[in-house]
């Protein structure tokens, strides 16, 4: 492939799309900001302005949100909050309110996510998944809106997806079900809510590699060794290209925007021929060995 290279880099981080002060005054409350991808996002608002609030559950994670926007001079609030559960949902929009006024933007980022041959996964395994990322995207939304309902204030939700939403997901099948779900919930809630003021979008990443994927997730990437090269751009994403992409979302110029799911990817998904590679069992991928019914129920 000498003469292919791809697409090209995008520009470096720091750099906004946006007119500067694009987010002056307006708080974006943006759950599972301490890690990865939310941490990513949660720059890029808070270089156009805004003041940011992270919500997850661990205080380590939140430390380090809170680090990243403090380093970029903008307002950072922490909130201790486990998406599963609506009543500390609740008290960290309250909390929110106090310091920043009702957030304007509501980024549904957290989710949660392992490898596991669907035989072999537990109920408990599929219930902690869909509760966290399906879930927990809803009861945010639901109070987001509510609260802005209530205030006659507009709003903008928007939940971070997957693109085997459409494609299913072999070895993530609670992952793949509730990422369906959660486009479905985006297409829904843009309906209801439109007349209210609220816009609802989605945002699919593609392949973004970084220091803090979990143990799983990494050793399920860690099987390819090249993963620029699996890719048509021929390169993974860089986490402020979604940053811009989202801030696009949530602005004043992508008001009429609702209801749309935007792949940040690369083409990756449409990647598929009917002469794809062999066929590997996902127990041989994740080198499982034979189901036995005895080791899990
Ligand atoms: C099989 C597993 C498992 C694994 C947990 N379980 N890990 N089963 N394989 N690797 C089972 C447990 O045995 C238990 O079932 C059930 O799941 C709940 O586990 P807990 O540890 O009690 O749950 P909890 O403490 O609530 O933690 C949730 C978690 C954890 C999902 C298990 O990994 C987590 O907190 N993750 C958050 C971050 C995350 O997942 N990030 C990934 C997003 S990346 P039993 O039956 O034993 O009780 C993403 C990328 C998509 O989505 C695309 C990537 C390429
Ligand atoms: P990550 O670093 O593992 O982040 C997940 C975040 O969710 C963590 O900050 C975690 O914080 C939070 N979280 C998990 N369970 C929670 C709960 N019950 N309540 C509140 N917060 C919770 O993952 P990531 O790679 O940045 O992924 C971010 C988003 O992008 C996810 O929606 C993911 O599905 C999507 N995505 C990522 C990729 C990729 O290549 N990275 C590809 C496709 C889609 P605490 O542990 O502190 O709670």
């Amino acid at each position: 492939m000498a003469e292919a290279q791809g697409l090209p880099a995008p520009p470096p981080v720091g750099e906004t799309a946006l007119k500067s002060g694009t987010f002056d005054g307006i708080a974006v409350l943006i759950t599972g900001a301490g890690t990865g991808l939310g941490k990513a996002i949660a720059a890029e608002f808070a270089r156009l302005g805004a003041s940011i609030v992270v919500a997850s559950r661990k205080e380590e994670h939140l430390e380090a949100g809170r680090a990243a926007i403090e380093a970029l001079g903008a307002p950072v609030l922490t909130a201790i909050c486990d998406i599963r559960d609506a009543d500390q949902i609740a008290r960290a929009f309250d909390e929110a309110e106090a310091e920043f006024g009702l957030p304007g933007v509501l980024i549904n980022n957290a989710a949660a996510n392992f490898p596991v041959p669907a035989e072999d996964m537990s109920p408990n395994a599929w219930r902690t998944v869909v509760d966290i990322t399906l879930n927990g995207t809803f009861y945010c939304s639901r109070e987001f809106a509510r609260r802005h309902m209530a205030a006659r204030t507009p709003g903008s939700i928007v939940n971070i997806g997957a693109s085997y939403a459409w494609t299913g997901g072999p070895g993530f099948a609670h992952s793949a079900a509730a990422k369906a779900g959660v486009k479905n919930l985006t297409e829904t809630l843009a309906v209801e809510w439109g007349p209210h003021g609220i816009q609802v979008n989605a945002l699919v990443p593609g392949l973004f590699p970084h220091e803090d994927m979990t143990a799983d997730i990494r050793s399920s990437l860690d099987r390819t060794h090249d993963k620029d090269g699996v890719q048509p751009a021929l390169r993974v994403g860089q986490r402020q290209e979604l940053g811009w992409a989202a801030t696009f979302l949530a602005s004043p110029y992508a008001r009429f925007i609702s209801g749309h799911t935007l792949v940040v990817d690369g083409a990756n998904w449409q990647r598929r021929s009917l002469t794809n590679p062999q066929v590997v069992t996902v127990r041989d991928q994740m080198g499982k060995g034979p189901f036995d019914p005895g080791a899990s129920r």
